[in-house]
């Protein structure tokens, strides 16, 4: 999976540098890209997707027909169990392989490949090693050829994350969260149309887990970006989100959508949210035990 990361890390990136398979750019040498727009969400549209990976014993149907709309700076949370499909629904998003029928589309048009307008975010933050806080989330600017002229947005992806006064610090200076802070700003300085989050938060300890939820929300009501979010946390998701989306087992369908209409700032132990919790665990088969 670390290599799957790794991979997928790459091609974001990849795309950032405007780097297809037959075309090589060398992160000093600028791509002629336009800009892209200041943050407005993406709406993104899948419709009929199923996808199968074709193995040596037979093909593996991962996600069965699912039909679901991103409006335009919706948080829309995916729970379901562990190898059902969801990493492989948010790669199909992001655009690193097409899906086996189906449609997905960023504001109406099909998604082909990786941009840099839909971000993805991991688990693990995946920051160069030798390479500042600040080189690090710059590397966006930077691979675009933007960057002496736009500093000051790399000062602000920083302030917006609290880590102003880290950023002359390397990687492993961090904590685990003050590293995971440092991949969201990096991903929030090219002002994403969509950010796509895989567990984001899953390898913090519970008490930064559940600051990482509100500054997350934050900033997304700040920036205003579509968020598309997948996590195991049943509370997280629900949290977070607007819209959950609870998934069966693989492949993939989808079992209902819980719609979350509390307004932000959320109070965790709100009534309703514990009704949605209950909902959710039963949807997923877990309510006998809580
Ligand atoms: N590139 C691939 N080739 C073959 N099979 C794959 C590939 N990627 C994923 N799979 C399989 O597809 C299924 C769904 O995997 P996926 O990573 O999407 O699940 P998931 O819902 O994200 O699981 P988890 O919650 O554990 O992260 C799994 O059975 C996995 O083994
Ligand atoms: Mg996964």
């Amino acid at each position: 999976m670390a290599e799957r990361h790794g991979e997928v890390v790459s091609a974001v990136l990849d795309s950032l540098l405007d780097r297809s398979p037959d075309h090589t750019a060398d992160i000093s040498a600028p791509a002629h890209r336009p800009e892209p727009h200041a943050a407005a969400g993406a709406h993104i549209g899948i419709q009929g997707v199923s996808h199968q990976f074709d193995l040596a014993g037979g093909p593996l149907p991962v996600l069965d027909h699912i039909d679901l709309d991103v409006k335009p700076g919706e948080f829309v949370a995916l729970l379901g169990p562990s190898g059902c499909g969801k990493s492989t629904l948010l790669r199909l998003v992001a655009g690193l392989e097409p899906a086996t029928t189906g449609r997905i589309t960023h504001d109406g048009e099909p998604i082909t490949r990786p941009d840099p307008s839909r971000i993805v975010v991991f688990q693990d933050p995946t920051l160069y090693p030798w390479r500042t806080v600040w080189d690090n989330v710059a590397l966006g600017l930077q691979a675009r050829g933007v960057l002496k002229a736009q500093r000051h947005r790399v000062d602000e992806a920083l302030a917006r994350v609290g880590l102003t006064t880290y950023a002359r610090m390397l990687p492993h200076q961090l904590s685990g969260g003050m590293a995971q802070r440092a991949a969201l700003a990096r991903a929030l300085v090219n002002d994403p149309a969509l950010l796509v989050m895989d567990e984001p938060l899953g390898k913090l300890d519970s008490l930064t887990r559940l600051t990482m939820q509100s500054e997350l929300v934050a900033l997304w009501q700040r920036a205003q970006f579509s968020a598309l979010l997948v996590t195991h946390d049943v509370e997280e998701a629900l949290f977070m989100a607007q819209r959950v989306i609870v998934l069966s087992e693989r492949p993939a369908r989808i079992l209902a959508e819980l719609h979350n209409p509390l307004p932000y700032p959320r109070q965790r132990g709100n009534a309703q949210l514990g009704e949605l919790r209950h909902e959710a665990l039963r949807l997923l088969g877990l309510d006998a035990t809580w």
